[in-house]
């Protein structure tokens, strides 16, 4: 292959930075697999036949989107793939192409598409009874509280279910309110919390924010972005790869985190009042694009917002349910434990649902009201939600989040290493992220154009990767939690193919 010269000096530097590990190289094979100009990586074999698509033509479907689904409600890629059916990590299009899906219809499809157990248990159920309301007392509801609570420390055994994330961290953030008295709310810039008004008043990714008047008391501080942010140095970060960052702190402490904690204190002493109700976080950011926060910071802010009356709620709404891998919450991750739990997306696998988790004596105060909606707790829903906590545990897909996540972030380093344009690869499990850059040394965002090049690429080569960041700047990986080995050097193999013909289209 004819690499222009710049690839071929930072194509040597990965060799010898290779040769220089003196780790054992992880589990699967070496990248730098070479592809002639027109050779795509092979995909590997699935048994899995979909059916012939017979719906509208792809014509008539763009008609439909265009006239009769509001505009707000946008598409992905030049040609927006019309899907047609799952299986497992699989996607199928109208026309019968297989993909390989790394964003799990953005990080919900937890344990692989149209999971046979899940459809057994949803057809059963509607069977039986689809809804009463909650108001009724039906046996799936106490019977899936009592599952799902179990799987949460200490006192966190209350659940409220809800249909989405947001209504779960709109429920999360009023009852800290009533039961503080309080009503100053903290979030971190580039958390997504959902598209209610009050969760988006906290929501802070730009493009999400309408720019008109939502709620009141909702305030933002500084990510700690040990990557793109003012601190960062080489062992901030819960995670098998760290940044390129270099850093002299010494084992056990971390500069950045102390400078970020500081920037915490500020916020304290400058945009709140001396009460708060509530701090609200993500343990892995992830529209933000798998942002890591520095060991340590969340578990020294936890105390900061108690000393003020707050209360912690980690929403796990994309961290929850075994994807980081090592422990099932993501909280569990910064050795905390948070006081209100929010969980919707992986918890019903596709289905509708989410849930908050607090203790009783947070929750009680909140019951001096009526509080109702229709469809949380719907029989088919906690059946579903059953279904997901059994096939989690039965196949093991936790300690499949560690293992493949972890191979995965090892096989995207290399790429790192490879490509002046990807700045950062970092996660854990698989809540994985991959910045691109112009640069290493500036660290700016990889323009949108050439994102989408590279993201489009991958695509026809038959890989769906997610995106995110607050520039839209970075590549997100978190499939279906059932991916292998193969899987991985599929991804790894497309990509660097795609990133090695951006190279050779920059060059020209
Ligand atoms: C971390 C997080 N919280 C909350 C939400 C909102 O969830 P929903 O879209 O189900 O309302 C999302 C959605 O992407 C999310 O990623």
């Amino acid at each position: 292959m004819n690499f222009p010269a710049a690839m071929k000096r930072s194509i040597s530097r990965a060799y010898a930075n290779l040769l220089k590990c003196h780790q054992p190289l992880p589990l699967i094979g070496v990248s730098f697999r070479h592809f002639s100009k027109d050779e795509h990586p092979v995909m590997p074999p699935c048994d899995f036949e979909p059916e012939k698509y017979e719906s509208y033509p792809y014509e008539h479907i763009q008609e439909l989107r265009k006239e009769r689904i509001a505009p707000s409600l946008y598409t992905i890629y030049k040609k927006p793939l019309l899907l047609h059916q799952g299986h497992k990590q699989w996607l199928f299009d109208s026309e019968g192409r297989r993909y390989l899906d790394l964003f799990a219809g953005i990080v919900t499809v937890s344990v692989g598409h149209c999971h046979p157990k899940i459809t057994e248990a949803a057809h059963k159920q509607f069977g039986l009874l689809c809804h009463t309301s909650n108001i009724f007392l039906n046996p799936p509801i106490h019977e899936y509280a009592e599952k799902l609570t179990n799987l949460l420390p200490g006192k966190l055994k209350v659940v409220y279910f809800t249909n989405s994330g947001s209504e779960a961290n709109d429920l999360a953030l009023q009852m800290a309110r009533v039961y503080t008295g309080n009503c100053d709310l903290i979030s971190l810039r580039g958390g997504y919390h959902g598209a209610s008004p009050l969760t988006l008043s906290l929501t802070a990714v730009a493009s999400y924010k309408p720019g008109i008047t939502l709620s009141t008391n909702c305030h933002t501080t500084m990510c700690p972005d040990v990557f793109r942010g003012v601190w960062g140095g080489s062992h901030c970060r819960d995670s098998p790869v760290q940044t390129i960052r270099k850093c002299s702190c010494s084992p056990g402490s971390c500069e950045a985190k102390d400078q970020y904690v500081d920037q915490f204190k500020e916020t304290l002493s400058t945009c709140v009042g001396q009460r708060l109700a509530a701090f609200i976080a993500e343990p892995i950011q992830g529209v933000g694009g798998a942002v890591q926060y520095p060991k340590g910071f969340l578990k020294e802010v936890y105390e900061l917002v108690r000393e003020r009356g707050g209360l912690c709620i980690a929403d796990e709404v994309q961290t929850g349910f075994g994807r980081t891998g090592s422990h099932f919450w993501g909280f569990q991750t910064h050795d905390v434990v948070p006081d209100i739990v929010t969980m919707a997306k992986g918890i019903g696998n596709g289905f509708p649902m989410g849930a908050v988790i607090t203790t009783q004596e947070i929750a009680k105060p909140f019951a001096k009201f009526l509080h109702f909606n229709t469809f949380g707790g719907n029989p088919v829903a906690c059946v579903v939600g059953s279904a997901v906590l059994d096939i989690i545990e039965e196949e093991g897909l936790q300690k499949n989040c560690e293992v493949i996540g972890t191979q995965m972030l090892l096989e995207f380093a290399k790429l790192r290493d490879m490509f002046e344009i990807v700045g950062d690869v970092r996660g854990k499990g698989l809540m994985i992220g991959i910045e691109m850059v112009k640069d290493k040394e500036s660290r700016k965002p990889l323009p949108a154009e050439e994102m989408n090049l590279i993201w489009e690429d991958c695509k026809d080569m038959g890989v769906l990767f997610g995106k995110g960041g607050i520039y839209g700047q970075t590549f997100r990986i978190k499939p279906p939690m059932c991916i292998t080995t193969e899987d991985v050097t599929f991804a790894a193999d497309v990509f660097q193919r795609a990133l090695t013909r951006h190279m050779e289209r920059s060059q020209k």
